[in-house]
């Protein structure tokens, strides 16, 4: 890699790179078996704005930028890029169960279209890949830590559902269920990257701790389009978080904050999915808002993490994705 890029130079490099990632996470999941091919297929039609996959080589490049090119850190780093989104991908079948979505990234979700009993299987069937994909890096501490990571996602996912209609969900927990759920993955990614390109333990932390404070942000904000978001924008289903009463951050604000008879329309609102009534009630207190301020100060926070890490093109990049979290429409 070149000392310094333009941003155009790290835009090709970049989808170049994603390529590979696309290509990896294809090739792991061919099967013998034409249905089990054709669900791989449906699932890469998913794909989004891959931005776990993103973080893996951006922060890998953050650290190696200036160094020689090292085609052996390169595709572990692919590899790792292609573990996450499955990861990902996996956690977002089984999640569409739970939620009974039926659009995702603009397409139908497996459950609406193969029922769930298909989409729990194809989860597991993602899962199982995603660590025998692991597996070949031949990293046992990598694998350990992506455990360990995935099982903090479960957790989280397991933390909100015991909090269904929890009306009085404190902000502290709502932080640790989206820390758990989105936070921790997302700080894996940067970190694991950070280790496999051979950063120093403070890079290490530093990289992990940005992408912890980014994944927040980023679910923050998905929280407040659930809310807020045009569903032919967003490509999902939304307002499923209130219909299946997972409190997101403008409501676990505006709860606390509204007088007993604010509270009891709301409440109300809540049971009735009248997403209008409550977006006028929420406005009332400011909390869409607040919960925009929060996710900035995420932001801020993540942006701070990089500032003693070295000056490079990756450096800015990752500080710019830091931005386009909260600033997305979609
Ligand atoms: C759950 O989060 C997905 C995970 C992080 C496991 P959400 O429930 O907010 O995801 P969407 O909104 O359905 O995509
Ligand atoms: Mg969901
Ligand atoms: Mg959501």
């Amino acid at each position: 890699m070149k000392t310094l890029l333009n941003d155009d130079e790290i835009a090709a490099s970049l989808a170049e790179r994603l390529d590979r990632v696309a290509a990896r996470f294809a090739g792991q999941l061919k099967s013998d078996l034409t249905p089990v091919n054709a669900l791989a297929r449906h699932v890469e039609r998913y794909r989004g704005k891959m931005l776990r996959p993103t973080l893996v080589i951006i922060s890998g490049w953050a650290v190696r930028e200036g160094e020689p090119a090292d085609e052996a850190i390169d595709a572990r780093l692919d590899t790792l890029a292609a573990v996450v989104e499955m990861i990902h991908m996996a956690t977002l079948v089984h999640d569409d169960v739970l939620d009974e979505a039926e659009m995702r990234r603009g397409g139908q979700t497996v459950n609406s279209l193969k029922g769930n009993e298909t989409a729990v299987m194809l989860g597991d069937f993602l899962i199982a890949s995603a660590f025998h994909l692991c597996s070949s890096i031949g990293l046992p501490w990598l694998n350990g830590a992506l455990g360990e990571t995935t099982t903090q996602l479960c957790s989280g996912e397991i933390l909100q559902l015991t909090h269904r209609g929890d009306l009085k969900l404190a902000q502290a927990t709502y932080a640790d269920i989206i820390r758990r759920k989105t936070g921790v993955l997302s700080g894996a990614c940067c970190g694991l990257a950070a280790r496999l390109a051979h950063a120093d333990a403070s890079t290490t932390t530093l990289l992990e701790r940005y992408g912890e404070d980014l994944g927040m942000a980023f679910q923050i904000q998905d929280d407040i389009l659930d809310l807020v978001g045009d569903e032919r924008v967003v490509g999902k289903t939304l307002g499923i978080d209130l219909q299946k009463g997972k409190l997101t951050l403008p409501i676990v604000i505006h709860l606390s904050r509204a007088t007993p008879s604010i509270r009891e329309e709301t409440v109300t609102a809540i049971a009735d999915c009248d997403r209008a009534t409550l977006l006028r009630l929420v406005a009332g207190t400011d909390s869409l808002v607040a919960a925009r301020t929060e996710a900035m100060r995420f932001v801020e926070s993540a942006k701070g993490n990089l500032t003693p890490i070295r000056e490079s093109a990756a450096k800015r990049l990752l500080s710019s994705i830091a931005d386009a979290t909260v600033e997305r429409s979609y």
